[in-house]
């Protein structure tokens, strides 16, 4: 073992394959006491205490009471400058982004503010656990700078993108065709596949975007290796009204993403909340991600994701906070949300799939399994750990728990900011509790 290893002991939980494909007892692999062996930033192995500690000489450990050592959460579906605005009150989805968000996104022009707000969503999402997150910026290529000045700095895996907008939007918040392809170069230049950071082409729905400037995203977007595409669709059913009329020749709403290229592998897009089975079809036939954003959905009275339907086809589905539509950083509350959003449909969300869905599932969606996820040889080491007595309730709710899905579902349901004792990026301590 290298001068470098760490190890962490305590009660260890990963993914290892959705449980829609291989059931749920095969999803997962579990260690009442076990170890978590880490070197330059990496995983180095993971297993039972009992048989790792006697090949550990001289290892640095430490070592966690009543706590659960989970991968880091992956949020695939979020807007930072909307930080300011979360939790914006009365109005559903056109009419929210009129009122509140255009107004908040045109303060990025300033990449001092920027700068601020970044540091603040950064610190936001480490304080909930997430170690990797798909992020639109502003419409301003210095708000992503910012953004990624801020990401480098604690060495995350994170993603983001410049939003493209030219039109159905106030004059101070768009930019060209020309201007917003020019801009999102400079930034992959600059940014892609540095470090663990990673370029999103993000225009940021059909409506606010001419033909002219989805063609020359889906030109950028085919033009780089390994390049994301982040947009919304099928939201809220005024805006797919609204995309019928504005492109009348197309099929549908994704059909508007599919003739400009802007679908396929490493193209992510929000909610699909009223998908037809074609475009489920289509999604999954592609290798397209939908992010699930149960607390934003719910919030803005958007509607009811089929997680089940979505499943059946095959599509790629992460889970995402849509902050500020969404009205927490918490994953363990947007599995909460999403638990309820089953609910309403008689479904049911298992505690080992909102497992898969917070980390190796959104590792599947973004294309990054083999560095994200769980808890592999070689893979990063993004971890965190879990407190089961974060609170007077949840401590007392643990003891009467009997089995590990028990615990789980429960910590889903009542944990937040709160539950997260520590949160690792590449093998660093970038948040402690206290
Ligand atoms: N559709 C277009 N822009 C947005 C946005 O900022 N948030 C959400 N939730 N949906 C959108
Ligand atoms: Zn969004």
């Amino acid at each position: 073992m290298s001068t470098t290893t760490l190890a962490y002991r305590a009660a260890i939980l990963h993914s290892l394959a959705d449980p829609a494909v291989v059931g749920v007892e095969q999803s997962y692999e579990y260690f009442e006491d076990g170890l978590l062996v880490i070197d330059g930033g990496q995983i180095v192995q993971v297993g039972n205490a009992a048989d790792l500690l006697p090949t550990l000489k001289g290892v640095d450990i430490t070592e966690y009471r009543d706590a659960l050592i989970t991968p880091g959460f992956i949020d695939t579906h979020t807007h930072y400058p909307q930080t300011g605005m979360i939790a914006s009150y009365g109005e559903q989805l056109l009419d929210w982004l009129n009122t509140y968000t255009f107004p908040t996104e045109q303060q990025f022009a300033d990449k001092a503010h920027a700068a601020n707000v970044a540091g603040i969503f950064l610190k936001e999402l480490l304080r909930n656990g997430t170690t990797t997150a798909l992020v639109f910026g502003s419409v301003h290529k210095q708000s992503v700078n910012a953004f990624f000045e801020a990401a480098e700095a604690l060495n995350l895996r994170m993603i983001a993108g410049k939003v493209l907008m030219d039109r159905n939007a106030p004059d101070y918040l768009t930019d060209t065709p020309e201007s917003g392809y020019a801009d999102s170069k400079e930034l992959i230049e600059r940014w892609h596949g540095k470090g663990r950071l990673h370029y999103a082409v993000t225009p940021r729905f059909a409506p606010t975007s001419s033909p002219e400037q989805l063609a020359l995203a889906g030109k950028l977007f085919q033009e780089y290796p390994d390049l994301y595409m982040h947009t919304h669709l099928s939201e809220n059913r005024q805006e797919i009204e609204w995309v019928k009329a504005l492109f009348p020749e197309r099929k549908g709403y994704l059909d508007v993403y599919d003739h400009y290229q802007l679908i396929g592998a490493r193209a992510v897009f929000a909610h699909g909340v009223h998908l037809c089975d074609a475009e489920c079809q289509r999604l999954a036939a592609t290798g397209s991600a939908v992010a699930f954003c149960p607390t934003s959905n719910l919030f803005l009275g958007s509607g009811l994701f089929d997680l089940n339907k979505l499943e059946e086809h095959g599509v790629r589905v992460g889970l995402g906070t849509d902050v500020g539509a969404g009205t927490s950083f918490s994953q363990l509350q947007s599995l909460n949300e999403a638990y309820k959003v089953m609910q309403l449909q008689g479904k049911k969300l298992d505690p080992f799939k909102s497992l898969y869905l917070a980390t190796l599932g959104g590792a599947n969606a973004l294309y990054l399994d083999d560095k994200l996820g769980n808890f592999l040889p070689g893979k990063d080491a993004d971890f965190v750990v879990l407190d089961y007595t974060a609170t007077p309730l949840i401590s007392y709710r643990m003891q009467q728990a009997t089995t590990l899905a028990e615990k789980l579902f429960a910590l889903t349901m009542l944990g937040d900011d709160r539950a997260i004792k520590e949160t690792f990026a590449a093998g660093v301590s970038v948040h402690r509790r206290d």
